[in-house]
Parts: C-alpha cells; sequence; structure tokens
C-alpha cells in the first residue's frame, strides 16, 4: 500500500461512502485493475464506488487533500487503456457503477437526465420506453456506462445521421479534481453563456474532473428501419453504394458500417450461432441501415430498389434484406462481433482512425500494402464506420507467431498505419480516445499550440495532477 493510503485513510473513505462502496481485498479490486483487452495491468489498493454524487464529490476532496490520484471507471470498456491504474499501486479507482439511476425523461423537451453510471443500453432502452430515440450505439453499449461513454466522446454505428456523443450533450454534472460539484445539467436547446464548460469535459478522458449525470438530447423514435447486409468485391463498391443511398435519401441512412471477408470469417468461426445470411462469401461486406420517423415512408421499397439496381451494376454482388427483427439482430451480430471475434482469434493491434468518407478506399488499400511490407504474414482487419470515415484498421497476428513478439510490434505497427493516415488528412484516433496506447503520439499529431493549450488547461483545473494520470497528454512537456 503506497504511503499516502493507509488505513486510517481507507477508514475515512469508508465513512463516506460505507462498506458497500469500499473494495481493498485484491480479488475484488483486480477485475478493475485490468482492460478487456488484457493489455494493461495496474494494481490499486482500493476501488471506491459511491453511490451518489455527493459521495463522489466527498471522496475525491479527501484524495485531493491527501494527493492521492483517482482513476475513474465506467464499464472499463477502454481499447486504449484509458480506465486501469497504474502498475506502482498508487492511484484509487473510482467506480461509477451504483450511480445508476435515470433522473429524468421528458418527451417535450426531447431530454434525458441520467446518472453516469447507467449503460448506454440500458439508457437507450429508457429512451425507447418514453417513445424516444437515444440515437447512440456503440459494440460495447451493454457494458459501457454513460459517464464513461461521454468521458471519451463515443461516436460508433449512428454518427453518419446523429453524430458523436458530444452532439448529444445538453448538460453535465462534474466533480472537479478538488471535489467541488459543477452542476450544469441545463436542458437547454440554446445557451451561449461564455466558454461551453461541457464540452470541455466531453473527451477529456477522465482527466479534469467526472462526469457523474447528463442531459442527452434524444431524437425522435424510428417507425421504419430497414437493414441489409452486402457483399461487395472491392472497398470503391462499398463506396459507391454509399453514394446511391446518399443521392436517394441520404437523411435515411442510419449506419453504414464495412466489414472484410476474413474480419467476417473470424466471427463465423469464433461467435456462436453466427451465420451469414448470403449465399457466396464476398472480399467486403456492407451493412446498411435505413430508418426514419415519418409513417409509411416506403424505405424498404427503396432499400430494395438501390440494392437491385447495385446488384445489375455489379457494385453489390449478393444481398440479405432483413424480413423480421430476429434478422435484423442477426445481421447486426455479424458486425458487433467483430472484436470479440478478433479477440478470440489472437492477439491483435487496433488503430481506430479516420479519413475523408472519399478517401477510406485508397487509405484501405495503401494501409494494407505498408503492413504487409512491414509484417508479412499480418492479417489485415479494416472494418467500421465508413459511413462517418471511421476504420478500425485492426490487424491480426500472423497465424503461428507468438502473441508477446506480436504485441511488442505495435508502436512500429501504428506508426506506419499512421503515415498512411496523414497522407489522407486522417486523424490516428477516431473514436476510442488516446488513454494510456497513444499518449506517445500527440506532440507529433497535436504538437505546438494545440498540444501546449491543453496542457494549460490541464494544469488550470487539475493543478495537482490527480485526475487519472497518465492518461490522454505526453508526461514528458511537448515545447
Ligand atoms: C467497433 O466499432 O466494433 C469497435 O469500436 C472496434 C474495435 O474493436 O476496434
Ligand atoms: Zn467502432
Amino acid at each position: 500500500m503506497p504511503d499516502a493510503v493507509t488505513p486510517s485513510f481507507l477508514d475515512s473513505i469508508r465513512a463516506i461512502v460505507g462498506d458497500r462502496g469500499l473494495l481493498t481485498d485484491p480479488n475484488d479490486t483486480a477485475p478493475y485493475s485490468e482492460d478487456w483487452r488484457r493489455l494493461y495491468r495496474g494494481r490499486t489498493p482500493a476501488v471506491v464506488r459511491p453511490a451518489t454524487t455527493r459521495e463522489l464529490a466527498a471522496v475525491v476532496g479527501l484524495c485531493a487533500r491527501f494527493g492521492i490520484s483517482v482513476v475513474p471507471q465506467g464499464g472499463n470498456t477502454s481499447m486504449v487503456g484509458g480506465a486501469v491504474p497504474a502498475e506502482d499501486g498508487s492511484e484509487l479507482v473510482l467506480s461509477t457503477a451504483r450511480m445508476n439511476h435515470v433522473r429524468a425523461i421528458d418527451p417535450v423537451d426531447m431530454t434525458m437526465t441520467i446518472e453516469a453510471g447507467v449503460t448506454l443500453k440500458a439508457a437507450q432502452l429508457a429512451a425507447a420506453e418514453a417513445g424516444c430515440l437515444l440515437p447512440l450505439s456503440i459494440s460495447s453499449e451493454g457494458t459501457a456506462q454513460i459517464g464513461g461513454v461521454l468521458a471519451v466522446n463515443a461516436g460508433g454505428n449512428n454518427t453518419v445521421r446523429y453524430g458523436n456523443a458530444r452532439d448529444m450533450v445538453l448538460g453535465l454534472e462534474v466533480v472537479l479534481p478538488d471535489g467541488e460539484i459543477w452542476n450544469g445539467l441545463r436542458r437547454l436547446r440554446k445557451d451561449n453563456t461564455g466558454y461551453c464548460l461541457r464540452q470541455l469535459f466531453v473527451g477529456s478522458e477522465g482527466t479534469l474532473g467526472i462526469i457523474t449525470a447528463a442531459v442527452l438530447k434524444l431524437a425522435p423514435a424510428p417507425r421504419e428501419i430497414a437493414v441489409a447486409l452486402c457483399g461487395v468485391g472491392a472497398v470503391e463498391d462499398a463506396l459507391a453504394l454509399f453514394t446511391r443511398f446518399q443521392a436517394h435519401d441520404a437523411a435515411s441512412i442510419s449506419a453504414f458500417e464495412l466489414m472484410s471477408g476474413l474480419g467476417m470469417q473470424f466471427v463465423l468461426r469464433h461467435i456462436p450461432g453466427a451465420s451469414l445470411p448470403v449465399e457466396t462469401p464476398a472480399p467486403f461486406y456492407v451493412l446498411v441501415e435505413l430508418a426514419t420517423p415519418r409513417p409509411n415512408a416506403g424505405l424498404r421499397a427503396m432499400l430494395e430498389g438501390v440494392l437491385e439496381q447495385a446488384l445489375t451494376d455489379g457494385i453489390v454482388s449478393d444481398a440479405a434484406i432483413a424480413e423480421s427483427e430476429a434478422q435484423r439482430a442477426a445481421i447486426w451480430k455479424l458486425r458487433e462481433e467483430h472484436s470479440e471475434a478478433q479477440k478470440r482469434e489472437g492477439a491483435s493491434i487496433k488503430n481506430d482512425v479516420s479519413v475523408p468518407v472519399s478517401k477510406v478506399p485508397a487509405f484501405i488499400r495503401e494501409a494494407t500494402v505498408a503492413c504487409e511490407a512491414l509484417m508479412p504474414g499480418v492479417r489485415v482487419v479494416p472494418f467500421g464506420h465508413m459511413g462517418d470515415g471511421n476504420i478500425h484498421f485492426n490487424l491480426e497476428q500472423p497465424e503461428g507467431s507468438d502473441a508477446t513478439w506480436f504485441l511488442a510490434q505495435d508502436h512500429a505497427v501504428m506508426d506506419t498505419v499512421n503515415e498512411v493516415v496523414r497522407r489522407y488528412d486522417g486523424s490516428f484516433s477516431a473514436e476510442h480516445g488516446i488513454g494510456r496506447l497513444k499518449p506517445y503520439m500527440m506532440p507529433d499529431w497535436r504538437g505546438g499550440a494545440e498540444l501546449a493549450l491543453m496542457q494549460r488547461i490541464k494544469a488550470a483545473i487539475d493543478p495537482a495532477g490527480i485526475m487519472n494520470p497518465g492518461k490522454v497528454l505526453p508526461e514528458e512537456p511537448a515545447l
């Protein structure tokens, strides 16, 4: 136990959160000390699980007084090690899991006020019960919690239509690094009153404060949804299909996802119950979802019409349209299980990158050539949110290679991919954030005035540096 985290300090924490709110047994704290990808294994003297914002604020206030660092954690689904404590056992994990109430939903204002520990899935269901749509969907939504989703500004499947998490945030409640509570839970569509503080915390990955509750903007619930899985011969064909849907009715596209033949093989191999709804396997696949709140909009006919023409023109090789909710879920499962299937296949290096949508085919082609030249035998598995330009350019270890050796090449591999990303004016982190994986890239990509400004903001809000240390910003000043 590090010096500052003494038994009497833990007694003071227990006095705030009670026995239920404090875990100190290493068996209990272990799951909170490791990320789901098993890339980072830290240690923590305690996991604190407050039940309310006041409790959480009191805990942070105490940590501030004793100079103890805190690592905020929601569902622990970070792809970049953003929620794991350091190896030296000096940091407390602060879990928001027990703060899981939907405080209010207003179908007239089209807003919901929810606490950080509500899972994204539970938030979606609550919105649906009120006849609305929370238009944010990510593969880990059953586990990921709203606080973490906002802290990383998650994107996911519906960005093409609704934007990223930050586009849904009207108000926030945040516990600041000194333990003060900022209540900015306003639900106004217009509110120009100085700097937009809520957007500073969204995407800050818990390095400036802990998001404890939020007001989210809702959308009208869809009345008609049409989903298809299409086989295509090349990514260029996927782009051609996208532009056809855009030309027909751009506003109805709610998801346009790309998968590779190899990624699909992994899903079919490792995920029980997964099956391909098209007859002929293809080099790439597209999942297209159209949705509208308008009654009798004829979406299904539109989907069929566009696909028939695309089949005739040779853009699509085969297509299956979901005929029921169960078929729709089965098609989505093929896409959503990509990460899990890759994990079961072996070690993978993830590149969560974005380029302009029009450059996706060229990016994938060039990055594939570059990675195969760097590491013969590496298995390239590009997939993701093609409709918004966010590709998960993931690489699976060469068959028969050693996983530890492969993972040790991560910087060389990521740097190779990023060189191509840079040529297309893309970003080295599209939706997963920076976490512990990518701070080293920040000086190169965001150096100069931009990084200096971020460092000044961090120093102003968290001068003692106790909020999620080692995440987002590089240790050394970039200038
Ligand atoms: C997804 O979209 O499924 C995840 O963000 C991707 C990943 O595993 O890289
Ligand atoms: Zn994604």
